[in-house]
Formats: structure tokens, sequence, C-alpha cells
């Protein structure tokens, strides 16, 4: 500890060391941190607790900025801030510690946060992507290794993970999450929150995590970003909170509230749901940052008549930290002085956001993540870009694969690798780069370059832009493509058409690439489509008229290394849609989870039913959809205690053989229904899964054990309840790719259950 640190905690723990009984209370790490915060709070004045309240951008750039004004600086000294975000670098926020906590009046320190959703340096597949993995372990390893990356650049704090349940295609920010199914998303949260904060927010290398945005953001009418929510109390209990539940029980230190209102209530003034619910029912004890400027805007929606009300609501509804307004930071403390805005409101908050700094270890060492010489040595270390191709390769899924056409031999004599995307490195990093570089990426036409023997010749045409109408370069794609065997046809979406503001009113191939594609298909070469998009795209065309579809999102730095991989079946592929593709816009939205109606869709056009007339009733590819070059059986479906209660957990086993002729992996998946129930249940609920992996022949029995409690729902009064009665079991490798069933029954009374409790179900591999 520098002498100067020592001062600074000797100054602020002299009541304490005063009152000290032993040696042993003498101890810095002994003082308990309520101690240590009143202490602290007592010598604070208005303006430095209000301080403490506001964060603001560190400069201009929404990535990230390596400097900032003077006038920032004055303000760090004046006490005037307590964190700042988009800011990166060891040493940049080592001197902007430094004025903190050496030339302001209590030398409190600064918390850094930054937007590091799927890697800092390593940009790991982005979430929608990892989360097609269906593997919870490999998603945590993505969120640890980003924290050693942004600890060592100086980072506290993530903006991460975004949990929000998302199931409108056109909303952009669909990118950022795990997808439409409130079980997987919440598996994900959990992982994500756990891979952040590692053993604790004080171990080295751990960062705070901030689920955003609480809550039912994704549900924006029309998937228009910050568009309002209607959201019935039963679906935001059942669909949207969820998740957040599990990223508040597995530790997850803040949370950021959503842009939209649900029902006419703007969650930045929500006391309900910032306050009753997540402080209240769910016992969440870190602190809650507004969005950027959502305080302020609380006056475009139309319920506060100027900032100083817009800050009051606020506050008083549960937000801690104001992001950028600068309401909280200024117009809040003449309320307070005139008595409007109670002390201890204000005290309230920051004691959590003085806690949260406590528990990172802050004030114990404030410079613990400003050393230059480990930024250098941890940053994009050889293991972090094997890892970054192993995600990615785990992330990839394949959605068509006709005729086996998959997995493509390494010495073919050549090979047209064409398309918008073939080449890019932009759109790989996807949305929320962070520090990610383009010159780190691996293109798809590299990664092929690199998996082919060397006599292949890789016959490379650009064909067209991702968006325009420019068909200038259609001939010499046709010309190239008319030269080779196989086209690997590269399309989708640039990095700039998904994430925060990006909504799309069309979800098919933007620009002229459809037209490329049927030119192309037309030369009657096999065709193989590497599809990259950060949405779901409706692409009814590319199922019915090419080979074999690889849907591969935007997959981080090693993405081209990981395409290759699975497309010359160096790597079986195994990922599984974590959200439903449909055929077309119309269809939106479009998920499993729906209920039957009165009148379930049927293929009979000629009826009365819930379906379109100019278009089939399934979507393109279903949730959980995803092949291998490898089949596995189902057998031997057995339950081991065909009645249960609502508290007990259902026990069943099932076996899967891997009957085909190379090693892979499948994601078992299991879905419950209530056959009756008191309100309408969806058609099918997904309570359990796990991605394992078989040897050519190999055969294993798989366990599961499945909380009952899962089954719950909310009832007519908006009670969470397990209801008795029977409830059918499907097991399947994709939401309707059912492969065993049957069904079990619920005793007893109905039972009320703890809706503040998350459930999860183990799935073992007996592999005796
Ligand atoms: C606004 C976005 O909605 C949020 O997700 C992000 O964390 C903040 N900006 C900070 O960049």
């Amino acid at each position: 500890m520098s002498i100067l640190k020592f001062l600074f905690t000797l100054f602020l723990i002299t009541p304490i060391l005063l009152q000290a009984k032993s040696n042993e209370d003498l101890s810095l790490l002994k003082v308990p941190m309520d101690e240590f915060i009143d202490s602290l709070m007592k010598k604070m004045t208005l303006e430095e607790k209000l301080g403490q309240l506001a964060q603001y951008a560190g400069g201009g750039s929404l990535g990230f900025n390596t400097r900032i004004d003077d006038d920032r600086k004055e303000m760090i000294r004046k006490g005037k801030v307590g964190s700042f975000l988009h800011v990166l670098g060891a040493d940049f926020l080592g001197e902007l510690q430094k004025i903190a906590v050496e030339e302001s009046h209590l030398g409190i320190p600064l918390i850094f946060g930054l937007d590091v959703v799927h890697g800092l340096k390593t940009i790991f597949p982005v979430p929608l992507a990892s989360a097609c993995s269906f593997e919870p372990e490999a998603v945590k390893k993505t969120t640890r290794i980003a924290a050693v990356e942004a600890a060592a650049s100086g980072i506290h704090w993530t903006f991460a993970p975004m949990v929000d349940i998302a199931l409108d295609p056109r909303w952009g920010r669909i990118v950022e999450g795990a997808g439409e199914d409130p079980y997987l998303g919440a598996v994900m949260a959990k992982a994500q929150v756990e891979g952040y904060q590692g053993d604790g927010l004080s171990f080295e290398n751990s960062i705070l995590a901030c689920p955003k945005h609480y809550v039912a953001y994704g549900a924006a009418q029309g998937g228009r970003d910050y568009n309002s929510a209607e959201v019935s109390k039963r679906t935001l209990g059942g669909v949207y909170l969820p998740p957040f539940l599990a990223a508040v029980k597995a530790g997850a230190g803040s949370l950021m509230n959503g842009f939209n209102d649900i029902n006419g209530e703007p969650m930045a003034s929500n006391r309900e749901l910032l306050t009753s619910v997540l402080r209240g029912k769910w016992g969440f004890e870190g602190f809650v940052v507004s969005d950027w400027n959502s305080i302020a805007e609380l006056i475009n929606h139309g319920v506060a008549k100027d900032r100083v009300d817009a800050g009051k609501k606020a506050l008083s509804a549960g937000i801690d930290m104001d992001m950028t307004s600068g309401i909280f930071g200024e117009e809040i403390l003449k309320s307070v002085k005139k008595g409007e805005i109670s002390q201890e409101l204000v005290d309230k908050a920051v004691r959590r956001i003085l806690e949260t700094k406590y528990k990172l270890g802050l004030f114990d060492d404030p410079f613990k993540y400003c050393e230059v010489e480990a930024e250098k040595a941890e940053i994009l270390k050889e293991e972090y870009i094997k890892f970054a191709k192993e995600i990615a390769c785990k992330s990839i899924v394949l959605l068509k694969n006709e005729n086996g056409v998959l997995p493509l031999k390494k010495d073919l004599e050549k090979i047209a690798v064409i398309g918008p995307l073939a080449d890019d490195r932009r759109a790989p990093l996807g949305s929320w780069k962070a520090a990610g570089e383009e010159k780190d990426v691996v293109t798809v036409l590299e990664g092929i370059k690199n998996a082919v023997a060397k006599d292949t010749q890789v016959l490379y045409s650009r064909g067209c832009e991702v968006s325009g109408d420019d068909k200038s370069g259609f001939e010499e794609a046709v010309s190239v493509a008319s030269e080779v065997d196989i086209v690997v046809l590269v399309l989708g979406e640039s990095a700039d058409m998904s994430g925060e503001a990006r909504s799309r009113s069309e979800i098919g191939l933007p620009g002229v690439q459809k037209e490329l594609a049927e030119i192309i298909v037309e030369t009657g070469t096999n065709v193989v489509v590497v599809l990259m998009n950060g949405r779901p795209l409706a692409t009814p065309y590319l199922s019915e008229n090419v080979s074999a579809i690889l849907e591969t999102w935007l997959l981080g730095i090693q993405s081209g290394n990981a395409i290759a991989d699975v497309l010359f079946g160096d790597y079986n592929p195994g990922g599984k849609l974590a959200v439903t593709i449909p055929r077309r816009v119309g269809q939106i939205p479009c998920f499993y989870y729906h209920k039957n109606t009165g009148r379930p869709a049927s293929d009979d056009v000629r009826r009365h039913t819930a379906r379109y007339i100019d278009l089939p009733i399934t979507p393109l590819y279903p949730f959980g959809h995803g092949l291998s070059y490898t089949k596995f059986k189902y057998s031997g479906l057995k339950i081991k205690n065909k009645k249960v209660e609502a508290n007990d957990s259902l026990e069943i086993s099932f076996s899967l053989k891997n009957t085909g002729k190379v090693a892979g992996s499948e994601v078992v998946q299991l879905y419950v229904k209530d056959v009756v129930a008191s309100v309408a249940p969806p058609v099918k609920k997904l309570v359990g899964f796990r991605r394992v992996y078989l040897g050519k022949g190999e055969e294993v029995r798989i366990g599961i054990k499945m909380p009952v409690n899962l089954l719950g729902f909310y009832n007519k009064e908006i009670k969470k309840v397990v209801e008795p009665g029977e409830v059918k079991i499907m097991i399947g490798s994709s939401s309707e790719g059912i492969r065993l069933d049957d069904s079990f029954i619920i005793e007893g009374e109905i039972s009320e259950i703890d809706d503040s409790e998350i459930y999860y179900t183990a799935v073992k591999v007996n592999r005796d």
C-alpha cells in the first residue's frame, strides 16, 4: 500500500480506529463494510453524495475514450462524479483514479464501466450466437476471459449481460441476448454473471456485472427500438422476468433499467418493479444504474414535467446512479436542500454505490486494475484466441444439409468463395465490439484458404455489397461460380444492421443479395450458404434452393477459422437455434411457446384456424433446430416417479446413441405441457437441456432431475402456482423434433410456489 493510500485510509477510518479494542481490529481489511461506509458518509457533503450518484461519459466516442477534457478532471477533483463510462486503458484510468484518490476531498475512488458484451479485445460470438451453443459453461468462460481482459485494462464494471427476451427479429438488439426462451435465457444469464464476477467482486480479475435492460425492453412494439411494451403481468412474470431473477440470484452486483415503458409506466420511474419486486421480493442488494439519459427521458415519456421532477421520480422509484443525464449530479441538489427529496433517499443510493466500491476492493486498492504491464500481458492471449475459435465452432447452427453435401473435401481442385461478407472483417465483430479490432478477425475467405489443401485453388468474387442495388459484380461472380464444383456463398447483414437503434422493418437479405444467390444457383453449381447476421433472417428462397446453410450469426475474431472447420468437417456442428426463424416478416411474433388457441392452426387452409392463408403454419426453422454430420437415436424413456407433488423433482432417463459415422454432439431438450390448467398453457415449454458429446457408435443413458416447480405459471390471481393434473413430457432434438414422450401426474392441491426463487433442471450423462 502506498503512503498516500495509507494516509487516505487512515483518515477515513480514524473514528473506528479510536474505538478499536485490539490490534486485530486495527487491520483495515477487518473494518466491516457498514462501519467503514457510515464513517465515510458522515464526512461527505450533500454535493459529494450526489456526485457519487452521477455517471458521465468519458468523451464523445460511443465505443471507448482514452482521454477526457480538463473540465471532467475538474469534476473529479470536486467530487462531482462517481463513475465514468465508455473509457478504457490501464494507464489513462490510473491517471483519473489518481486525481480522484489524491486530489479530491475524500479521495473516494471512481468506478469505470464499459459495454464488454462479448469480449473486450478477444471478441467472441455475439450473445445470440453463443446462446446457440446451449453450453452455459462455455459461455461462462467467454465472460470470464472478457473480465480478465477488461480488468487488465482498467475496467471494473461491464454493462452486461443483456438478458432481454426477444421474440421479434425486427428488433436490432435481439443480437445482444440469448433469444426467445425464458429458461435458456435464465441459464445463460446466470452463466454470464458468474463469469464476469468470478469468485467474488473483491477477487483479482472480477468485474461487476449489470444485467439489463430491466425489463421487457425486448417487447418493444413492432420491434422498434425504445418503443413501448404492452405486457400482461402473467407474461411479465413468466417470460420477461426470469432471466433477471436468475442474474440477481447469481449475485449480479448492479442492474440497468430499460428505456421502455410497460403498459404506460416507464421503467426509469417504475417503483413497483425497481423496488418492490427487485429489492423487496428478490432481495437484490446491488445498485441500479439508469440507462443512458433515461431519467431525463421521463419528460419525453410524459410522466415528468421537468428535469427536477424526472430526477425525483427516478430516485424514489429505485434508480441509484444516473447515467449521463446529469440530473442526479446537478438538479437534484436544490430539491434536497428544499426538502422536496429526503436526505434518506439520497443516502440509500449513495450507500449502495459505496458498498459496491467497497466490495470491489477499491477502497483497499483503488489502482488494482491500472497496471500497464498486466494490460499488455493479459490481452489477446494465445489461449483466449483458441477458445474464441472453440466457442465460435460450438455456436454455428447447421440449418440444412441436403444429400450430405457438407462436410466438403479439403483437396478439391477449386472452390469459389462469393459474397459481400466473404472477406468482411467488421461484421464478425458485431455490435458492441469494445476494443475488438478488424485486424484480429479471420474472414471466411481466409479461413477457407487456411483450411484447404495447398493445391486447391480458392477463387473469390464479392458479387455485390451488403445493401444497395449495384449488380455490376454479378457477371464476375457467375463466371467464378461456373468454374467450380462448390460455391461457398457468404451473405447476410453488415455489423451496423443489428444492435441498438438498428431495427429493420424487413428481415430478408438486404440489398441485391437474394438476386446474387439466384444467379449463382442458376449456374447449377452446388451452393453452400454461410449466413452472417445479427437477427433471424427470413430466407425461404435459400432454404428451398441451395444445398446447405450454416447460420453463423456474428462469430467474433475467429469467425473464418471456425466456419472453415465446420465446412470441412474438422468440427461437427451441433449448435441449436436459440430463436425461431420465421418465413416472412408477417409471421412475427413467431415463437415456439405460443398457446394452442381454441382453433389450433391446421395445414388445411379451408378450415377456420389460427393461420395465414398465404403461409404454411410452421416457421422456416424452429427453436432448438440444428443438424449434425452424424445422427442420434433416442430410446428407452423411463419415468421413475410417475406421481409427484409440486415440491418434488421428476426423475426421468433415456438412452442416446450416436448412430452415424462420426463423433458429434446433440443438445437434448426437455419440454413440458400442462394438459389442463386454469389459464391456457403454452403448447410446450423448455425446462431442461444438455449438450452431449458422443463418439461414433457411443451410447449413453441420460438422467434428468426436473424440479416440478419449473411448471409454475401465473394463475388468474397472478400468483405463481403448480396445479395438480397430467403433464406431458417431450424429449427432442428441437422444439419440433420430439423423439420421446410420456406423461406424469402432479398430485395434491394447487400449490403456490415462491416466485422469488429460480429453479434449474439437472441433466446428467451416465457414461457407464
Ligand atoms: C445505452 C444502451 O441501451 C445500454 O445497453 C448501454 O449499456 C449504455 N447505452 C451504455 O453504453
